[in-house]
């Protein structure tokens, strides 16, 4: 008699179970979407250095399509949602598209950049083909995060015509505009929650803190990352305050980068066999410019430090798999807020 009253409730509650199983899988998101550049594209550029040697070094092992020596910000937002990465459009066919789709494309931007790829709106157009073609469904994209990072290759294509201040703050609010006109886009096709990168420090990338012997960021730099984000943040409100919910949410990479940075400058005042945070892990002496160069015998022309895995930064511009791994440690609370 005990014996089944105990299994007609246990036959009771399966479903329940099962039910409560399936509503947090719709609280969290079960679908990544990705537009922007090489800080998070996984694959897509094929025919760049993200398919060569030495990156990926660390992960998958061989060069796999990242600007890194592994994993980027997009494998660790995967990982937060409990799902694999997302296929890369360049890859894609009718039986990986599961998890969602990354369209972001190493080197472009909002505007033309000095790589000849889709730049953020073609990304966007060419989602909203896969919607149309019913690939996608509505309530598929309720339960999805979008992320977009995009802007950094604006800036250094803007800033070889014209470094007056004057013009970067003009240049600042014809970008800033486009950006809002792209995630309005991004919203009308149905997406809930979106969350937008803010810009780097540009100051710290070896590329320029170079020129301080790798000892300091540079300011000026950073204020025109600052400004920028300033009036993303503003608009980002506005957006909100708008639609009348948080569907759009900040990542905020310009403290979490900072913050690392002067962490591991503090760990290695007291330990000297650490590595200096500014310094690239790939090609030094180029401040991370030759990395994955090779001469006319394919003898590779550039050095690599011997612990990746201490390094922020793996080339000119990129942060290493550590250096992304301490800053979605930092980003994580954010990223909780939004799903
Ligand atoms: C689709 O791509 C996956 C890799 O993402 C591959 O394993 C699979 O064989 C492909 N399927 C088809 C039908 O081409
Ligand atoms: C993005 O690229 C497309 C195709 O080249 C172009 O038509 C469009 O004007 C570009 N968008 C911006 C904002 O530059
Ligand atoms: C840069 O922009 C400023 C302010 O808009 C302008 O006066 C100046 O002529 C521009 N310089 C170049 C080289 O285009
Ligand atoms: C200093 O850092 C190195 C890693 O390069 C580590 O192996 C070593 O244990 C550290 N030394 C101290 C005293 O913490
Ligand atoms: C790269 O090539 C230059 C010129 O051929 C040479 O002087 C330099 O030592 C090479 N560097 C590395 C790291 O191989």
């Amino acid at each position: 008699m005990v014996k089944q009253n105990q299994s007609t409730i246990t036959f009771l509650l399966l479903p329940l179970l099962f039910i409560l199983f399936i509503s947090t899988k719709i609280e969290g998101a079960n679908k990544l979407f990705v537009f922007g550049d090489s800080y998070v594209d996984t694959g897509n550029a094929l025919n760049s250095g993200s398919y060569k040697p030495p990156s990926g070094i660390t992960y998958p092992g061989t060069p796999a399509g990242r600007f890194s020596d592994g994993r980027v910000l997009t494998d660790y937002i995967a990982s937060f949602l409990k799902i694999d990465i997302p296929i890369s459009y360049s890859l894609k066919n009718s039986s990986n598209l599961q998890n969602g789709i990354n369209f972001a494309y190493g080197g472009t931007g909002f505007f033309k950049t000095l790589v000849d790829g889709p730049n953020v709106s073609v990304q966007i157009n060419s989602f909203e083909q896969l919607i149309q073609q019913n690939v996608y469904s509505k309530s598929d994209l309720e339960t999805s995060l979008v992320l977009l990072n995009s802007g950094a290759n604006d800036y250094t294509t803007f800033a070889l015509k014209n470094t007056s201040l004057q013009a970067i703050q003009q240049f600042t609010e014809s970008l800033v505009k486009e950006v809002v006109v792209n995630l309005r886009h991004i919203q009308s096709l149905g997406a809930q929650k979106i969350a937008l990168t803010l810009l780097q420090p540009f100051g710290c990338l070896p590329i320029i803190s170079s020129t301080s012997g790798f000892q300091n960021c540079i300011d000026t730099l950073n204020l025109v990352a600052t400004n920028h984000n300033n009036l993303i943040l503003q608009n980002v409100d506005d957006l909100n305050k708008e639609i009348g919910k948080p569907v759009f949410k900040t990542l905020d990479l310009y403290n979490t980068f900072l913050s690392t940075i002067q962490t591991m400058q503090k760990s290695r005042a007291e330990n000297s066999t650490l590595m200096n945070p500014l310094e690239p892990c790939c090609a030094k002496d180029s401040a991370g410019v030759n990395c994955g160069k090779v001469d006319d015998k394919g003898q590779k022309n550039y050095t690599l430090c011997e612990k990746p895995e201490l390094s922020f930064f793996w080339d000119n511009v990129h942060p290493s798999q550590n250096g992304w791994s301490s800053i979605y440690t930092q980003l994580q609370s954010s990223l909780g807020q939004l799903i």
